[in-house]
Order: C-alpha cells, then sequence, then structure tokens
C-alpha cells in the first residue's frame, strides 16, 4: 500500500468484541496504524437502531469494547479512537444522504435483510434500522477514508458508501467526497463455535477476547466437528469441520496444520487431539491480550474517548462545511 491514506472502521458496542472481530478486522487495524491515519469508532447511534429500547446495552458496553481495542493493540497515539453520538457531525452528513439513495436500494442490501432475518423483525422494521447504511456512508465520507478494514460480511454497506460518494460529486459537480475499498483479511468470516455461518454476539457462538482460559477450553470443547468422525479411526470431514476453520484462522504452522488435515480425512485422529492443539494456540493468542486489558484503566478510557471524539469532530466539521458548500448552503453562497 502506497502513501498515507485515511483508514477508517467502527463496531456496535452491544458486547465484548470476539475472535470473529479479531481476525476479521482488529488485526488488520492494528498492522494499519503504523502507516496510516486511523480512526476508530464506536458506532453507539448505529448500534441504537436495533436496540433502541435497550440503550443500557450499548452504554455499558463501551468502556469494555475500548478495553478490548486497547488490549490488542489499538494504540491511541496512532488511532484516533471516537464515539459517534460525540460527533453530530455525521448525523448532518446523513440527512444529506439519504436523498442519493432509494428506498428499493436499501431494502435490497442483503447486509440488512440477513440481519432483519436473524432478528426476525421484518415487518416490523424502523426507518433507523433500514437507513443505517446510510448512516455508515456518512462515517465513512466524513473523514475521507479509503480503506475500511472490515468483514466481508460488510461489503455490501461500502458499495451503498460509494454509490453515494459517487452520486453526490456528479450532482453538485463537485470532487468533495472519495470512495473507499474495504481491506479484507485472510481469513473473511470466522464460523461460530456451533458451526452458524457466522461467529456473533447474539448467537452466543463466540469466543470473546475477555473470556477465562477455562471458558476458552470449554467453548473449544464443544465445537462441532463432525457428526460422522465417531471412533478415532473412522476417516473424518475438514470442510465445515469448525475446529479446522478454527485451526486456519490460529494455527500459524501451516504445514503442521495439512498434516493435521490429512491425518484427519485418513482416519487415526482425534477430536480431542485437535482441539487440544487449538486450545494451545488460542490460549497463546489471547493469554497476553488478556493480562494487557487488566491493565487498562477506565479513567484513561474515558480520556482516550473525549480527546479523540474531538479530533474525529475537527474533521468532520470541515468535511461537513465543504459538503454545505458544494451543495451551496451557507452565509457566503446567499444568492441577492
Ligand atoms: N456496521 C459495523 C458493525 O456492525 C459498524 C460500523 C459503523 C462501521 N460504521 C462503520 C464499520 C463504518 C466500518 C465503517 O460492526
Amino acid at each position: 500500500m502506497q502513501l498515507r491514506q485515511v483508514v477508517l472502521t467502527g463496531d456496535r458496542p452491544t458486547g465484548r468484541l470476539h475472535l470473529g472481530h479479531y481476525v476479521g478486522s482488529l488485526k488488520n487495524r492494528v498492522a494499519l496504524q503504523a502507516q496510516h491515519d486511523c480512526f476508530v469508532m464506536i458506532a453507539d447511534t448505529q448500534a441504537l437502531t436495533d436496540n433502541f429500547d435497550d440503550p443500557k446495552r450499548i452504554t455499558e458496553s463501551v468502556v469494555g469494547v475500548c478495553k478490548d481495542y486497547l488490549a490488542v493493540g489499538i494504540d491511541p497515539m496512532k488511532s484516533t479512537v471516537f464515539i459517534q453520538s460525540m460527533v453530530p457531525e455525521l448525523f448532518e452528513l446523513t440527512s444529506y444522504f439519504l436523498n442519493l439513495v432509494s428506498v428499493a436500494r436499501l431494502e435490497r442490501n442483503p447486509t440488512v435483510k440477513s440481519e432483519l432475518q436473524q432478528k426476525g423483525f421484518a415487518d416490523s422494521i424502523t426507518a433507523g434500522f433500514l437507513c443505517y447504511p446510510v448512516s455508515q456512508a456518512a462515517d465513512i465520507t466524513a473523514f475521507k477514508a479509503t480503506l475500511v478494514p472490515v468483514g466481508d460480511d460488510q461489503l455490501p454497506l461500502i458499495e451503498v458508501t460509494n454509490e453515494i460518494v459517487r452520486r453526490f460529486n456528479r450532482i453538485y459537480c463537485k470532487e468533495v467526497l472519495v470512495e473507499a475499498e474495504a481491506v479484507l483479511s485472510n481469513i473473511r468470516r470466522l464460523v461460530g463455535i456451533d458451526g452458524q455461518t457466522k461467529a456473533c454476539k447474539s448467537l452466543g457462538n463466540a469466543i470473546f477476547l475477555s473470556d477465562p482460559s477455562e471458558v476458552i477450553r470449554q467453548k473449544i470443547n464443544s465445537m462441532y466437528t463432525d457428526p460422522n468422525h465417531v471412533k478415532v479411526s473412522d476417516p473424518g470431514r475438514v470442510e465445515g469441520n469448525v475446529v479446522f476453520a478454527y485451526l486456519d484462522a490460529f494455527l500459524d504452522d501451516k504445514s503442521e496444520l495439512d498434516d493435521l488435515k490429512s491425518r484427519y480425512r485418513r482416519g487415526g485422529l482425534g477430536d480431542t487431539v485437535i482441539k487440544s492443539i487449538l486450545n494451545d494456540a488460542v490460549q497463546a493468542l489471547l493469554a497476553p491480550i488478556r493480562d494487557r486489558m487488566e491493565l487498562v484503566k477506565d479513567d484513561d478510557i474515558k480520556d482516550m474517548l473525549r480527546e479523540g471524539s474531538e479530533r474525529a469532530r475537527t474533521v468532520a466539521t470541515h468535511t461537513v462545511s465543504e459538503v454545505r458548500d458544494a451543495i451551496g448552503f451557507g452565509y457566503d453562497n446567499c444568492k441577492t
């Protein structure tokens, strides 16, 4: 990657972060912050779109998510960590952008569709939830971010963002906004420990970065493997086997992994052995993260968020003034 670019990404604070976040995005963010201007957003307003009746769930998660950030190595000297609701310019941008996308386009969005299905509120969808992709476009463009490290479920949202950017620049005849590109990790999606398509806080099938080591061990032991692999000597399936999906993500020694896969396929390698290898790898990754988590003080988090949100606001204010100017709003543009 050339030159210094702007990176923006965020998480809905609805619980602690898990291994899916780690391989899908957090690891990339930590790598990117060394060379780029990084913004990391706690998306509390977006979280409200599907938790408007339970704001406590959000407010009580903010500090925990920040602890997870700091523990994995997001460095507030390099990354601006801020709270979405503390940057109201984002909502002004959202209002302008709402005109640039059709309701039909939002209803067809695959990410929104699958969330609706998962939450079972297809018939009672609020305007706020349907439109959160527009507010996400505001989050990205307010900082003129060109790189967005996310899991692959977020790709349709980045597509909406870029459509809005192109429409805005075309209609208002100014190249004010810039298009963004997703930075995907090599592990595009981590399955849940139960074999569901995605590790997810709300499905309760994730290993959290803050899980104690005993809980991690139990979760790994309960992982879905191959139901036809009954005896150790039976040939087993690697595809669709959660333990191997996690080994792909967390076992660094790829030749050992290839060897394990072929032994498993042939028969003669038991689930307990592969689970114990996975347990060692995950424990080795998470032990130092958990140690760092313990050292983080709540007051330092508040300071970080206050300073970060102010810094983010300065940047967003600048973009909003360019946006108003492109539309023709503002005292200086008044025609007599
Ligand atoms: N939609 C993201 C999630 O569910 C959170 C988010 C909000 C985000 N705004 C963003 C991600 C901007 C990347 C860029 O986790």
